[in-house]
């Protein structure tokens, strides 16, 4: 009972973390940047985007001021399609807007956005973003890992460990092929086209997944050779998540090769604690041999999945800060809190059958080893949870080009216009561009403009001013974003005809 409540409050926990879960493929940086208000119609527009997009189940449109379709605008893909050129047709003046949805490529994330643009008039609207938050996503892949990789564990124990038949196999492989088609049919929904499943890597590893479950459900049961067989497809099923992984998409072969161990260690020691929990209430075999030979397997499963997940924490997090400051950070702190409650139970475990299980035992001396196990398994469910948003969040060091960021806000009347050259920890220049809302350059009547830098983990705040330039705008130069992280720039105008200076607030985050 007390684990369940536990198991319940922590559900709770990783929804309520998941519900936070932000964009994947965002715009970095437009040029000419978002809100502007060109002189003449421009040849191209050149979008940055943080991840790399699919340009296959990807689009970008052109509306006029009064919100029509013009045309869906042609576009290349350069950079590893971080980069996006997309081709103006001859515009005459006016205010437009490109309306976009990208599928990045990695996760299979669908972002959405506008970004404004004023030929010979100030342009409409602001820059704006959306993700679409897919939080059914999340939990259908919480239960796909759960059931696919307890299925693959529960086949290694039966043939390893304990040469027994459990009718929970056929449970498990059902569930598995069920959720894994569901999230198919959830993913290809969230790209709105059905060739998402075969155009896709997403769509192509959840296939492939799908048809190694049914291979392995038809032949594992056939015994002998079959059995082995079976095995090393199920296991092969939990491999192939890997491929529409983080790893896969930083195009890192060591971490690819660490994030199939990690999956198939992790597979093996969830199965196994199952297999473990349902066994000993089975009372069905002798003990000793069992429980002897499953610690020694969870314990190798263990040391190569805490070794892998410590290599991909530092492939993909990339910083200390970012493990508290990032969604994808706070994740695999989740994920590590849970980690040390599942080791402590282990190692009670571990010792207790090092102590106790020479020979043959009562049933008494197991109540405690059996409930540990469960409590075990249980929150490597929970582990499981935290895992699956894990993956569908972006890694902070994923895809972060140097090129500039573009940040737009409006306050009274005024829109101010922030370029950040590089969200890298490096010396950045930083533009401040102000206008009026019918797009009209704002410089005579300015007497100070102030960029003020707060890291968010309150690192103390850092105030400069910004010297006016030829160019109409007012700029500074320095290594302001000294630390990896989330921050903020507090733009401050200063107009000779207010007695309140005009505040705008923008968030950054910088990264290695
Ligand atoms: C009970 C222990 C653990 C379980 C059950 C577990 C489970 C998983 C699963 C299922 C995934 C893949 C998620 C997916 O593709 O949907 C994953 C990925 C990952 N795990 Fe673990 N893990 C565990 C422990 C750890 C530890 C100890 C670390 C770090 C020290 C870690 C770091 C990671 C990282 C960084 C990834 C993401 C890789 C990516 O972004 O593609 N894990 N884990």
């Amino acid at each position: 009972m007390r684990f369940c409540i536990v198991g319940l409050v922590g559900a709770l926990g990783v929804l309520g973390i998941c519900y936070e879960l932000w964009a994947h493929a965002y715009l970095v940086s437009a040029d000419p940047p978002a809100g502007a208000s060109l002189e003449a119609s421009p040849e191209k527009i050149v979008l940055v985007f943080s991840e790399e997009i699919d340009p296959n189940f990807s689009s970008f449109d052109l509306y006029d001021a009064q919100g029509q379709l013009l045309q869906r605008l042609s576009f290349v893909t350069q950079e590893n399609r971080l980069r996006v050129v997309l081709t103006l047709p001859k515009l005459s003046n006016g205010a437009y807007t490109v309306a976009w949805k990208v599928l990045s490529s990695i996760d299979g994330h669908t972002t959405t956005g506008v970004l404004p643009l004023g030929i010979g008039v100030g342009s409409k609207g602001a820059l704006s973003m959306e993700a679409k938050l897919d939080l059914l996503r999340i939990l259908v892949r919480w239960g796909r890992l759960l059931a696919l990789m307890t299925f693959a564990g529960t086949l290694v124990f039966v043939q390893l460990i304990a040469k027994e038949r459990f009718s929970a196999l056929r449970v498990l492989w059902g569930v598995a092929v069920l959720f894994s088609l569901s999230e198919l049919a959830l993913y290809a929904n969230s790209v709105g086209e059905l060739n998402a499943v075969w155009g896709t890597r997403v769509g192509m590893t959840l296939s492939a997944q799908i048809a190694m479950l049914f291979i392995t459900g038809t032949v594992w049961a056939r015994g002998g050779a079959w059995s082995w067989l079976g095995l090393a497809l199920s296991l092969a099923a939990v491999a192939a998540g890997a491929w529409s992984s983080h790893s896969a998409a930083a195009k890192d072969t060591l971490a690819l090769i660490f994030e199939i161990a990690h999956l198939v260690t992790v597979a093996i020691w969830a199965g196994g604690l199952l297999a473990l929990g349902l066994l000993v209430r089975e009372q069905a075999t002798s003990w000793n041999g069992v429980l002897v030979r499953f610690s020694r397997l969870a314990l190798l499963s263990v040391v190569v999945l805490v070794g892998s997940g410590v290599y991909l924490s530092f492939r993909h997090v990339g910083s200390l800060s970012a493990l508290w400051s990032t969604d994808y950070g706070r994740f695999l702190l989740v994920k590590l809190a849970l980690l040390t409650a599942i080791l402590a139970m282990a190692a009670l475990n571990f010792r207790q059958v090092r102590r106790d299980f020479r020979g043959e035992y009562g049933r008494r001396d197991l109540a405690p080893l059996h409930r540990r196990v469960w409590g075990e398994f249980f929150v490597v469910v929970l582990v499981l949870g935290a895992a699956s948003a894990l993956a569908l969040s972006a890694p902070p060091r994923a895809g972060h080009s140097s090129s500039p960021a573009v940040l737009v806000g409006e306050s009274d009347g005024l829109r101010i216009t922030l370029i950040v050259s590089s969200v890298r920890v490096e010396p950045a220049h930083f533009a401040v561009q102000l206008q009026s809302r019918d797009g009209r350059s704002v410089t005579e009547h300015v007497q100070r403009v102030t960029l003020e830098f707060r890291h968010r983990d309150g690192l103390g705040a850092v105030s400069a001013f910004a010297e006016p330039t030829s160019a109409g705008d007012f700029a500074l130069h320095g290594l302001y974003l000294s630390v990896a992280g989330q921050w903020e720039i507090t733009v401050r105008v200063r107009l000779s005809d207010r007695a309140e200076d005009i505040i705008t607030i923008f968030e950054v985050q910088a990264f290695r």
